[in-house]
C-alpha cells in the first residue's frame, strides 16, 4: 500500500468518514447548497451506519445546473480546438490519477466495494478520460462523392447538454464513462449519481474544473431518483440522456423523454450467461466464473450470472466453484480491508437478493453453496451476503429470468449447442455473454448466435474503454465506450453544395 493510500485508509478506519468530503450539488463551477437547504446521509455499506451528507436536490436545484450547462454550450468549451481540449481532458486523467487514493477510499466507504476493486475503478476512469482525449482531434467527418458538380460533406456536431443518471455499482466509472465521451464531443454535462453513492461523481466534477474544463460545462447535482433524477430526465433543456439502471426506472426515462424527443442511451443490466463446452479448460472456465460473479459482491450490470455448462462437465466445474464459493464465504468483510468479499450495496437490496434465494429453496432448487445474510465476522456490521451457488436451474425459473444483481450464480446444464443457443437466448435480456471452449469455430458459431451486445471469448469481462458496450432487448439499446460513445454525443450535420 502506498503511504498515500494507508493515510486515507487509517483516517476512514479510525473516524469512519474522511474531513472535507463534498457536500453540496456542483453546479457552474461552485458547490452550492441545495435551494431549499435539505440535505439526506449516505451510508457505508460495510457497517451500515451514515458516514457523510449531501445535497439532496429538487426540480429547482436541476433547473440551476441544467441553465448553467446551456449557457456553458456557448462559451469557449465547444469551440475550443480539439486539441485543446484534448489536452484538458488528459489533465482530468491525470488529476484522477493524482487523486487515486483518496478517490478509491471514498468509493469504498460509499459503495461497500473492496479497495482494491475501487482503485481498479479509479485506475480505468482515469484511462477513459485519456482515450477520449487523445480521440477529440480525430473524430472527424465524411467527404461524400457527388461529382464533380457537388461539395457534400459531414459534420460532428455536439449533441448540446447531456444529461448522466448513474447507478451505485460504479459510481466513478459511470460517471467517467458518460462524461469523458460526452465532453470530448464538445458537450456539456449535468450528472446525477445515484442517491447510495453521490460523492465521487461530485469529486470528479472538481477535479475536471481544476483540469481546465470551463465553469457550467461539468454540473452534477444529487438527490434522490424521484425527485433530482425524475426533474433532470424531463427537462426540456436537456438533449440526450445516458441512463444506466433498472429496466422500470428505464422505462420511466424513456417516458419522460418522449415529450421533448430527448435522444437516449439506456444501459439497464441482464442475466448474462457464461457458457463452458465440455472441452473448455475447467480450471480456467472456474476462475473467470468467480470473477464473473463474485467481483463487486455480483452488483455487476454484465456479471456473468448463469452458467450453462455442458452436462458432461458439469458435475466437476460446479464442484469446483462451490469449493471456491464456500472458500470465499469465510473472507467477507468491510471493503477497506480488502477481504475476498464486500457488502451488497444497501438494506433493501440485501433482502431482495436474499429473497430471490429463499423463495428458490422453498421451490427445490438446489441451493449448493451459501444462501444466507452474514453480518461482517469482525463487527456484526453491514449488509453481507453469502456467495451462493444455485444448482441445474430450470429456463422458465424466477432466479433464471430476473436479474438479481448479486452473488448469485444460476447453473443451467446443456446436451448439446443448439440448446445453448436456445438458453443462453432464454431471458428477457441481452447485454453480454462468455463462451469457454478449445474449439474456436464453435466459439464463433455460438458468438454469432448469441443475442447480446457483445462476446468474451475464453476470457470474461475482457476488452477496456476502446469495446464499445450496451445491450439488446430489455438489456436496452445504445452503445458507450469505443468511439461509438463520440458517436452517441454527436449529431450528424450533412452539408451539400451545388458548385
Ligand atoms: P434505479 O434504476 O432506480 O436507479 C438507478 C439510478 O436512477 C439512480 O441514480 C436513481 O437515483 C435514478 N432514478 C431512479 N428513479 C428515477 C427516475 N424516475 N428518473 C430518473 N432517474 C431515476 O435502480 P435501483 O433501484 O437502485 O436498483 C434496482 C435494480 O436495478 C437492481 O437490483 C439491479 O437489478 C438494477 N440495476 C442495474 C444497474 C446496471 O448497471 N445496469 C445499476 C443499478 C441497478
Ligand atoms: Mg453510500
Amino acid at each position: 500500500m502506498t503511504s498515500d493510500l494507508q493515510r486515507w485508509v487509517q483516517e476512514a478506519q479510525a473516524t469512519g468518514t474522511l474531513a472535507g468530503l463534498p457536500d453540496r450539488h456542483f453546479i457552474d463551477g461552485a458547490a452550492v447548497a441545495s435551494v431549499d437547504g435539505a440535505t439526506m446521509a449516505t451510508l457505508d455499506p460495510g457497517t451500515g451506519g451514515a458516514f457523510a451528507h449531501f445535497a439532496a436536490g429538487q426540480a429547482a436545484d436541476v433547473d440551476a445546473a441544467v441553465l448553467a450547462a446551456n449557457r456553458a454550450l456557448k462559451g469557449p468549451w465547444r469551440d475550443m480546438a480539439p486539441a485543446q481540449r484534448g489536452r484538458v481532458l488528459h489533465r482530468v486523467a491525470e488529476l484522477i490519477r493524482a487523486n487515486a487514493a483518496r478517490l478509491a477510499v471514498v468509493e469504498t466507504l460509499d459503495s461497500g466495494k473492496r479497495l482494491v476493486e475501487a482503485l481498479g475503478d479509479v485506475a480505468g476512469a482515469a484511462n477513459c478520460f485519456d482515450y477520449y482525449a487523445g480521440a477529440c482531434d480525430k473524430h472527424q467527418g465524411d467527404s461524400l462523392p457527388l461529382g464533380p458538380d457537388y461539395l457534400a460533406y459531414t459534420l460532428n456536431e455536439p449533441v448540446g447538454v447531456t444529461a448522466h443518471i448513474i447507478p451505485w455499482n460504479y459510481p466513478l466509472s459511470t460517471a467517467a464513462r458518460g462524461l469523458a465521451p460526452a465532453l470530448a464531443a464538445g458537450c456539456t454535462v449535468v450528472a446525477k449519481p445515484a442517491e447510495q453513492t453521490p460523492l465521487t461523481a461530485l469529486m470528479l466534477a472538481e477535479l475536471c474544473l481544476q483540469a481546465g474544463v470551463p465553469a457550467g460545462v461539468c454540473n452534477v447535482v444529487t438527490g434522490t431518483g424521484r425527485d433530482a433524477g425524475a426533474a433532470l430526465v424531463r427537462h426540456p433543456g436537456v438533449h440526450h440522456i445516458t441512463f444506466t439502471g433498472s429496466v422500470n426506472t428505464g422505462i420511466d426515462v424513456m417516458r419522460s423523454a418522449a415529450p421533448n424527443i430527448t435522444r437516449l442511451v439506456l444501459e439497464l443490466g441482464g442475466k448474462s450467461p457464461l457458457l463452458v463446452l465440455a472441452d473448455a479448460d475447467l480450471s480456467q472456465a472456474a476462475d473467470n466464473v468467480m470473477g464473473a460473479i463474485f467481483e463487486n459482491a455480483g452488483q455487476i450490470c454484465s456479471a456473468g450470472s448463469r452458467l450453462l455448462v455442458a452436462r458432461a462437465v458439469h458435475e466437476q466445474l460446479v464442484a469446483q466453484v462451490t469449493a471456491r464459493a464456500a472458500a470465499l464465504r469465510l473472507s467477507l468483510g468491510h471493503g477497506l480491508r480488502d477481504p475476498g468479499m464486500g457488502p451488497l450495496n444497501s438494506e433493501a437490496h440485501l433482502h431482495k437478493v436474499a429473497g430471490y434465494v429463499d423463495r428458490a429453496r422453498a421451490r427445490g432448487v438446489a441451493v449448493r453453496t451459501g444462501g444466507n445474510i452474514r453480518p461482517d465476522p469482525q463487527t456484526g456490521l453491514g449488509w453481507f451476503y453469502e456467495p451462493t451457488v444455485l444448482d441445474d436451474l430450470s429456463p422458465n425459473d424466477e432466479a433464471v429470468q430476473e436479474e438479481i444483481f448479486g452473488p448469485v450464480l444460476c447453473v443451467q446444464v446443456f446436451d448439446d449447442l443448439e440448446e445453448a443457443v436456445a438458453l443462453a437466448n432464454g431471458t428477457p435480456f441481452g447485454l453480454v455473454a462468455g463462451v469457454f471452449t478449445r474449439d474456436l469455430s464453435a466459439a464463433h458459431r455460438l458468438a454469432r448466435d448469441i443475442d447480446a451486445g457483445q462476446v468474451y471469448i475464453n476470457e470474461y469481462f475482457a476488452g477496456g474503454i476502446s469495446v464499445p458496450f450496451g445491450g439488446n432487448k430489455r438489456s436496452g439499446f445504445g452503445r458507450e465506450k469505443g468511439l461509438e460513445a463520440l458517436r452517441s454525443y454527436s449529431k450528424t450535420k450533412s452539408v451539400v453544395a451545388r458548385l
